[in-house]
């Protein structure tokens, strides 16, 4: 099994994505930036093209950034998201991904993200004009689908749409938009999906993203310290007939909380406490890089700590403290003061 990072808009931002891989990325096979749009008048945003630019990317680590790092575009229009994939084609990009999924209402007011679910029409038309646009350009496209805008009933059709196109790899978030994050992912709904795709001779690798999120993880010991990390989600995927159709997982919120989640999905260790402050200190010499005021860098810090303070047994007092932090000084005092002063627990 292959795991990817999700595309998390703010997050995995090339310091987050530089250091992660670094340190936790031998099992992650793929990094998806936040989405970037594609303006109707062919131009990125300087923040967003920033992001995708190769002199930011720590090459030591992505010896191969052009398939290990795949830019996501938010696009509804086929000149726009062409000149798009043209643009990360010449920074050395080999795939790029649709944003079929995104739920927030200004990007589905726009008829973008998840919006383009509604109007299969325009969808089909949408897609047939990008792939024949691109048909001949060294890189491939990849979407990342929702199961339907208001409900399942809407899968069968995207699916038979999907499948006429030479799409490199299909993520399917098993929700749909009107689930936003939240529920249990449609897991029935999504093998129905799986099934429909292969039925009408779709030949995408198959990708799986929702709730594999270490939360509710069990870790079976078989002595002190050992064990295997096993997901709730992914054991009833296992139960699934399309099991062996899917590839690849895309792993958002659970590696946010616990970094080393994907190795330890693949029997590795668990994630020791060294390391996430290693990893917190690299972080933040990161974001020093991307973000000129401190205390934007200690603001950015915070969103993770929201993430990652279950580490930390009766925290709330220390949590308290590095929320607070104004400067450097203050944040890393508070932070060297929760890992002494808190028990670390790794697997939650
Ligand atoms: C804060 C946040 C930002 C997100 N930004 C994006 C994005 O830019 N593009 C995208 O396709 N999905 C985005 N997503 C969705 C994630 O990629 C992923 O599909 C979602 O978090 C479900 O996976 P998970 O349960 O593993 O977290 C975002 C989700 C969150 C919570």
């Amino acid at each position: 099994m292959k795991y990817y990072f999700a595309p998390m808009e703010g997050i995995t931002l090339y310091p987050l994505r530089n250091t992660h891989k670094k340190m936790f990325g031998d099992l992650v096979d793929k990094y998806f930036t936040p989405f970037l749009t594609a303006h109707h008048n062919n131009h990125f945003k300087k923040r967003e093209k920033k992001d995708a630019l190769p002199e930011n990317i720590d090459l030591a680590v992505f010896n191969d950034y052009g398939h290990q790092i795949i830019p996501q575009i938010m696009s509804n229009k086929v000149e726009s998201f062409v000149w798009a994939a043209k643009e990360m084609s010449t920074l050395g990009y080999k795939e790029v991904n649709l944003n079929l999924g995104c739920p927030a209402a200004t990007v589905t007011n726009s008829h973008k993200g998840s919006g383009l679910l509604i109007d299969t029409d325009y969808l089909d038309k949408f897609l047939d004009g990008i792939f024949e646009e691109l048909s001949d350009e060294p890189i491939e496209i990849s979407l990342k689908t929702r199961l339907g805008f208001y409900s399942e009933d809407e899968t069968e059709t995207l699916m038979k749409i999907y499948a006429r196109y030479p799409v490199k790899e299909l993520t399917i978030h098993a929700r749909v938009r009107e689930d936003f994050y939240k529920g249990e992912p449609r897991l029935q709904a999504f093998d129905t999906a799986v099934q429909s795709y292969r039925d009408n001779g779709g030949s995408a690798d198959i990708c799986y993203n929702g709730n594999i999120t270490g939360v509710k993880r069990s870790v079976v010991s078989d002595h002190e310290g050992a064990g295997t990390t096993s997901d709730p989600i992914i054991e009833e995927l296992r139960s699934l007939h399309c099991y062996n159709e899917i590839s690849a997982i895309m792993i958002g919120r659970g590696l946010l909380s616990d970094p080393a989640l994907a190795r330890e999905l693949a029997g590795g260790s668990k994630l020791s406490a060294s390391e996430l402050k290693e990893y917190l200190t690299h972080l933040y010499e990161g974001y020093e890089t991307y973000i000129p005021e401190e205390r934007n860098v200690i603001f950015k810090l915070l969103e993770h700590w929201a993430f990652l303070e279950c580490h930390f047994k009766d925290s709330e007092k220390c949590i308290k403290t590095i929320r607070k932090a104004r400067s450097k000084g203050e944040y890393f005092a508070a932070v060297n003061n929760i890992f002494s002063t808190c028990e670390f627990i790794s697997a939650y």
